[in-house]
């Protein structure tokens, strides 16, 4: 594994940084506060070929690797977790699966304008009886000819208020438990198609989570991804991938939260001094510090264990249950440094500490990511 950043991925982290700080920063306090979707940012982070950094160029994308794509979801979360976690999302669980397990047209047809941010996709897998028992999920998806007729709802869909595709999964026999989970791709304005009641959140604000409701939503079977039973496998393979850009995410969230620590506690003084100047303040600025390159580096191990050997299911969730979890630390403590400052709505960290919580929760709960690792030592 590299240690060290290529050209490349240099010239990409200044040029997201430069992004974040001037055009993502002065939007994220509003877009917390006021709980809307930030559209105007998705288009623009297209234009810098954000919307599919792993994405072959041909596809439309970047043709990054998925470092790359870490260090963009990081410097974007460093300001604003809600817009790391849409661009999150449509790179890793949208993209992601389509360019692995869908055919020439569908990558040409629908991977082609996600990629390059013409569209906005989400992810439908979670539903109200299934959360992280993904594999008891009900919307049916009935065949009928040329096409698949899908019932059932969906809920908690990052992006679900205003993406143009969802990716839903679906079982073709309730039976079959997860072997009859079958994976569809439907464009949003597909009749029978409907977005239900929005969720106001602790944090992550504006990334428009919402309830999907399909009724007798007719889908042709040319927009069903992989075979039919395939859908659990391909939306596993999707999370490996998403846990990755979670765990970028958390890192954002915790380095702003950091960053902004370290200035307030050299610039705040009590009993004469610096906060800085007190051993204790110290102390959790060496952890936060310490902690913050321990998960980088386990996400950037995931990354390229991805890039390189395909399977990252152990290295993902260890990836992001340490990240979620140094997020929770990191922004805690932040908060500790500020004081009562801190609690108020004049500094950024109460609200870098409310958005470090879902990281231990979407794509997958720590238990989960502990099954999971469990799972895969044990298999050793
Ligand atoms: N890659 C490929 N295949 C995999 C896999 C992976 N990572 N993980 C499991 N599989 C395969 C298994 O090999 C097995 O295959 P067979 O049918 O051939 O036997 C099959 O899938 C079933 O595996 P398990 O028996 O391990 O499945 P399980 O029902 O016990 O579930 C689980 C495993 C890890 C708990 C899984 O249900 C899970 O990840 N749950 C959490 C769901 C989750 O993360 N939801 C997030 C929703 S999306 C979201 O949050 C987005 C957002 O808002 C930002």
């Amino acid at each position: 594994m590299r240690t060290r950043l290529s050209e490349e991925q240099e010239l990409l982290k200044e040029t997201v940084h430069q992004f974040a700080a001037e055009v993502v920063a002065p939007i994220a306090k509003e877009v917390d506060e006021s709980g809307e979707f930030p559209k105007d940012f998705f288009p623009q982070a297209a234009e810098l070929g954000l919307a599919g950094v792993a994405i072959p160029e041909q596809y439309g994308g970047s043709g990054m690797d998925t470092v790359s794509y870490c260090i963009t979801i990081e410097e974007i979360s460093r300001y604003c977790a809600t817009s790391g976690v849409i661009l999150s999302v449509n790179n890793s669980l949208v993209c992601g699966p389509l360019l692995e397990f869908g055919s020439e047209e569908q990558k040409r047809e629908y991977l082609t304008p996600l990629a390059s941010g013409k569209k906005l996709g989400c992810f439908a897998l979670t539903e109200p009886g299934a959360g992280s028992d993904a594999g008891s999920l009900r919307t049916m998806a009935r065949r009928d000819g040329d096409e698949y007729i899908l019932n059932g709802n969906k809920v908690f869909i990052t992006s679900g208020t205003d993406a143009d595709l969802a990716l839903v999964f679906a079982t073709v026999d309730l039976e079959l438990k997860h072997r009859g989970i079958t994976a569809f791709i439907v464009p949003c304005d597909t009749p029978g198609f409907r977005r239900g009641s929005k969720e106001y959140k602790l944090g992550v604000n504006g990334s428009g989570t919402t309830e999907l409701v399909f009724e007798d939503m007719r889908v042709p079977a040319a927009q069903r991804l992989g075979e039919e039973g395939e859908g659990f496998k391909i939306a596993m393979r999707a999370l490996d991938g998403g846990r990755i850009g979670i765990a970028a995410q958390a890192i954002g969230i915790a380095r702003g939260a950091f960053e902004e620590a370290l200035i307030y506690a050299q610039e705040r003084e009590q009993f004469g001094k610096p906060l800085a100047r007190f051993q204790a303040i110290q102390f959790y600025l060496a952890d936060m510090s310490t902690e913050l390159d321990a998960a980088r580096f386990l996400t950037w191990k995931a990354a390229w264990t991805k890039d390189t050997r395909g399977r990252c299911t152990l290295e993902a969730a260890q990836a992001k249950l340490f990240a979620s979890e140094m997020a929770q630390r990191t922004t805690n403590k932040a908060l500790q440094i500020h004081g009562g400052y801190g609690y108020t709505r004049e500094y950024n960290v109460e609200r870098y500490f409310r958005d470090a919580r879902i990281t231990e929760i979407y794509e997958g709960t720590s238990e989960i990511q502990k099954m999971v690792i469990a799972a895969a030592v044990l298999a050793d």
